[in-house]
């Protein structure tokens, strides 16, 4: 990194309060705000409080606005980007609108967070679908066992990016390729990867892609944003619809038509209103990520890492639990020892955040840590392990 970057990520961490006073490195969980967030949020607040002007016209600009923002972050167009509530969101439009008949399988994976498991669920028992289970080995997703499960049924893989317990990364390319060959629509969950991992959702050829933006992305709960292929949005049937979803020209003085064709754009499956307070507080967080780039944030978080994972390699009473694998690996860490439940108590009572995940603990590393951060998890594991 030169010196300039390095500079750079020094002054964002700065804008980040909470790096005073604890340790945090639990992003695959929630994401801590900036100052700038707090500001635009308690901003809108102090504007509602005072009511002397609409506010829903500059809700509208920014709304669009990050619609181009998340678009250039995963390499799509505007008019295939829709703003959501969480990645729920957008698997529920895939999940209810695409075309599917009675006894079509969909596929997932064993390891699935449930965000995709009882969305498809649900989907199966409403249209009549069989939900097929890709069984994991070693807790990792295997490609091989994925086509064993494919069969002429299958029409639909709904997978994790990055799989929430390990930041196992599905190497997408490959997968992509397999769904093509056979027809099968690609969806994917894409919240753990979201802000760190670099991606082209286009050439890599995702059919629907969707996220949350309260973990990586900085935001607050209730914030999210979809993507869908020119051709997929051409197929789905909105399984809900609002009166925003077609185009008023914001002139909102002569509401008395009813026969307005719906928007030829990712918009027309967003539902309504959106929470204002929620878009300012994406749209600071997304400067944030422009700022400094993924690919750069990618480095940043790949070789603090790197740091962490020497340290368990070198001290046997701890063994990692993730995959290293460059094209698997991600922004999250995962290693175990004995009593984890314990470790994991004693982390956060000398405030290191980290979470206990399916028996190991989960380091999530962040644009705003930095060798401090790890020096100081690394002093305590090293205590932990001595008995102290
Ligand atoms: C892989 C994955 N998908 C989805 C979610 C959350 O789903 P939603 O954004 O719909 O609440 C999480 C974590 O909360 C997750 O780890």
């Amino acid at each position: 990194m030169t010196e300039a970057l390095t500079k750079e990520f020094q002054a964002v961490r700065a804008l980040f309060p909470h790096t005073k006073s604890v340790v945090f490195l639990n992003s695959a969980a929630y994401g801590p705000f900036t100052a700038t967030i707090k500001q635009a949020i308690s901003d809108n607040v102090d504007l509602r409080i005072r009511s002397d002007k609409d506010d829903s016209h500059d809700a509208f600009v920014t709304q669009d606005e990050l619609r181009g923002a998340y678009a250039r972050m995963i390499g799509a167009a505007k008019r295939q980007v829709g703003i959501g509530l969480n990645t729920s969101f957008g698997l529920n439009v895939a999940a209810f609108g695409y075309p599917l008949k009675k006894g079509d399988e969909v596929l997932i994976s064993d390891i699935e967070f449930p965000a995709v498991v009882y969305t498809w669920r649900a989907a199966a028992e409403a249209r009549g679908l069989r939900l097929k289970f890709i069984k994991s080995h070693d807790r990792f997703f295997d490609i091989d066992e994925l086509q064993k499960a494919i069969t002429k049924r299958t029409k639909v893989l709904s997978l994790s990016w990055v799989q929430f317990f390990n930041g196992f990364k599905n190497d997408l390319a490959a997968i992509s390729a397999l769904c093509k060959r056979h027809g099968i629509l690609f969806v994917i969950d894409g919240i753990q990867g979201m802000g760190v991992e670099p991606i082209n959702v286009r050439k890599l050829g995702i059919d629907v892609f969707t996220s949350g933006c309260q973990k990586w992305m900085l935001s607050p709960q209730g914030c999210g944003f979809f993507y869908l292929s020119d051709e997929v949005r051409a197929k789905i049937t909105p399984p809900f619809m609002s009166w925003l979803s077609v185009d008023w020209k914001m002139n909102f003085s002569d509401l008395f038509h009813f026969h307005r064709p719906y928007y030829d754009s990712a918009r027309r499956y967003e539902m309504g209103y959106f929470v204002v307070l929620n878009l300012l507080g994406m749209k600071a967080a997304v400067e944030i990520f422009e700022r400094l780039g993924i690919r750069n944030i990618q480095r940043h978080n790949h070789a603090l890492i790197d740091r962490l994972a020497a340290y368990i390699r070198s001290n046997p009473f701890y063994r990692i639990t993730c995959c290293m694998e460059p094209r698997h690996r991600s922004s999250i860490f995962t290693f175990t020892c004995k009593n984890v439940v314990r470790l994991h108590a004693g982390l956060l009572k000398r405030k290191i955040i980290t979470a206990n995940r399916e028996g190991s603990i989960r380091v999530s590393v962040h644009l705003f840590n930095n060798e401090k951060d790890i020096n100081r998890l690394i002093e305590v594991l090293e205590g932990f392990s001595k008995g102290s």
